[in-house]
Order: structure tokens, then C-alpha cells, then sequence
């Protein structure tokens, strides 16, 4: 069907109780084996495009990958802006046919980060798109200055924690980086964000799931404001606290390392297999079966299979404005 918006993707999932996922889009072979494993098990899905996808296959190519790829499934789809970084981009996203979108303020101070939202917002919204927000920081793994083995270690999620990997000064850092509860609803009533991302333990980039989340923050967070939460980073998240997290009414998770990686991991296989296969659309196959693999494990984890037809979602809909004050 037609993209259908960001919002009524995860009011339906709040409502619902449960969490939706947001998928990298970055080549046909992960957009395809995505939406064709969440139409296999009628879950909503969103497919979001990255700063990396916007250099890799730019706005135009990673548009249209997704628009077609909707189109040819059942279920709904939104198609998000990932940690958009400025105004201008977002403006483009949302002219580009974009039905979701994202500023990460998060680097800016915290005044910087609330005008920049707020405009957005407010553009965003008069068009009927939702803006996701960034309070606090969640880091990325570059982010930390650790010794290569620990680094190493941190990558694995060899730990049973991320501050096994780091010291006191790196481990005070993430503390710094946390999302502020007494911020959160001063930060909301003022930019009018539709979602909030929030930094709660997860670091992004991590291949293996060895950080562990700070759940009663993301309780306290949740009860300064009554929005759609966004977790970010869920490729090192350890199973069960993604799952405490949907469970807790976190309505969005980003997974983006773990769909790379099985790509990666498939078509290496392929070619070793197959070293002298000429025809390189025969070698992605065993990636996008593990990505399948991945995202059943994903959506099932995240209480989404089968939610797909539960919210009445109009093929063709246009975006959830709100007309009550317009002229007939
Ligand atoms: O915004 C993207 C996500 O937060 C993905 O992070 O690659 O660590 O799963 P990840
Ligand atoms: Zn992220």
C-alpha cells in the first residue's frame, strides 16, 4: 500500500502495546527481505534512511527504493528520516515524499536542540508529519576513547555491561549523555516533538548485545511525558532488556548493525562457496534469508506480528492533519 504516516504508525502502537521497527534502508536487498518478512508476518514497518544512505545512494535512489517497496506489500509502511541534522534536511526529506522524520539535536546545547525541533515541527506538522527528537546523547562507538582491546570488547558485547569496557572517565561520559527527566517535559512542551529518542544505556554501532539498559530511567522518562518512545541502537541492546523496553511501552526500535551484518555474513558464505559465481545478483541470497532471520526474531521480540490490520489503516491515506480549523 501507499506510505502511510510515522504517527499513525506509532499511535497505533502505543495503543496496541507494542513496538515497531525501524529498519536501515540502504539497498534493495535489505529493503526488499525487510518488507517482505514483515508482510510475511503482518507487522507494521518502518524503513528509515540514514545520513550513510544519503551519501551512499542519495535522497532520490533511497526514496523511491522505499515508495516501490510499500507499494508492493500489504502491510503498513512509513518512511522515516534517521538522526536528520539540520532544518534544511528535513525540509527536503519532507518535500522528497518522506512520511516520518528526525532531528538530532543531540550534539547541540540543549536551547539549540529545542529551536531547531520546534521549527521543524512546526513545518513538519502543518504538512502532517510527525518529527522525532534526540534528548540527551545516545553515542556512537567512536565516541569512545578506550585501548583496541577494549574496544574490541565493547564491539563483541563482550562485557556484562558497557562500563566493564571503559573507564571511570569514559563510563562518567555515558553517564553525562543520559537522558535528563527533568528535562523531558520541558524539552516536549516546547517543541511539540511527536517521539522522543532517548539515551538510556544503548550505543550505537555495537555488534554484539552487551549493553545492558537503564529501564528505571526510561521509567522515569516516561513519566514526565506521554509520548511515543524511541529507542535507538538495539544491535547491542541485550535481548531481554528490548523486550522489557516494548513491554514498558516503547513504541519504536532502531536496528540497524545487525541487518549489515547478516548481509555481510550471507554473501561472504555465497563466495566462499561459490568463488567463481559471475553473476553478482546470485550471491545476496543467504544475506537476505539471515536478514529475514533476524527481523522474524526482531518483530516477534517487539510484540508486532500480526498488528498490522488492528488499526483500520486506509490504503492511499492521506497524512493524519488535523483540519478542525480549516475552511470548508
Ligand atoms: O538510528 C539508527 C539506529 O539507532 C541503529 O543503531 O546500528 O546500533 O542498531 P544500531
Ligand atoms: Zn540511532
Amino acid at each position: 500500500m501507499p506510505l502511510v504516516t510515522g504517527s499513525a504508525i506509532l499511535k497505533a502502537a502505543k495503543k496496541g502495546g507494542y513496538a515497531v521497527g525501524a529498519f536501515n534502508a540502504n539497498n534493495l536487498e535489505s529493503v526488499k527481505a525487510v518488507l517482505e518478512t514483515c508482510d510475511e508476518m503482518d507487522a507494521p514497518v518502518i524503513l528509515q534512511v540514514s545520513q550513510g544512505a544519503i551519501q551512499y545512494a542519495g535522497l532520490h535512489y533511497a526514496t523511491a527504493m522505499v515508495k516501490a517497496g510499500a507499494e508492493n506489500v500489504k502491510v503498513p509502511v512509513a518512511l522515516h528520516l534517521d538522526h536528520g541534522t539540520s532544518f534544511e534536511q528535513n525540509c527536503q526529506c519532507l518535500a522528497a515524499g518522506f512520511t516520518s522524520l528526525m532531528y538530532d539535536g543531540s550534539k547541540e546545547p540543549y536551547e539549540k536542540n529545542v529551536e531547531t525541533t520546534a521549527l521543524i515541527a512546526r513545518v513538519a506538522h502543518a504538512a502532517g508529519v510527525p518529527v522525532e527528537a534526540e534528548l540527551g546523547l545516545v553515542p556512537r562507538i567512536e565516541d569512545f576513547t578506550v585501548s583496541a582491546e577494549d574496544m574490541d570488547r565493547l564491539r563483541k558485547g563482550e562485557c556484562s555491561s558497557i562500563y566493564d569496557c571503559l573507564s571511570a572517565e569514559e563510563q562518567k561520559k555515558v553517564d553525562d549523555w543520559c537522558t535528563k527527566p527533568e528535562l523531558a517535559k520541558d524539552f516536549h512542551d516546547r517543541t511539540q516533538c511527536d517521539s522522543l529518542a532517548v539515551a538510556i544505556g544503548a550505543i550505537h554501532g555495537m555488534e554484539g548485545q552487551g549493553a545492558r539498559l537503564n529501564l528505571d530511567l526510561l521509567q522515569k522518562l516516561m513519566d514526565a511525558v506521554d509520548i511515543p518512545f524511541v529507542l535507538h541502537a538495539a544491535s547491542g541492546i541485550a535481548l531481554d532488556d528490548v523486550k522489557a523496553a516494548c513491554t514498558m511501552g516503547v513504541c519504536k526500535v532502531n536496528v540497524a548493525t545487525r541487518i549489515s551484518m547478516e548481509l555481510i555474513r550471507g554473501t561472504k558464505q555465497r563466495l566462499e562457496e561459490k568463488p567463481k559465481q559471475k553473476d553478482f545478483r546470485k550471491v545476496f541470497d543467504l544475506g537476505m534469508t539471515y536478514i529475514a532471520e533476524a527481523i522474524r526474531e526482531y518483530v516477534t521480540l517487539f510484540g508486532a506480528a500480526g498488528k498490522a490490520y488492528t488499526a483500520g489503516w486506509a490504503a492511499g491515506a492521506m497524512p493524519d492533519i488535523d483540519r478542525s480549523d480549516s475552511p470548508e
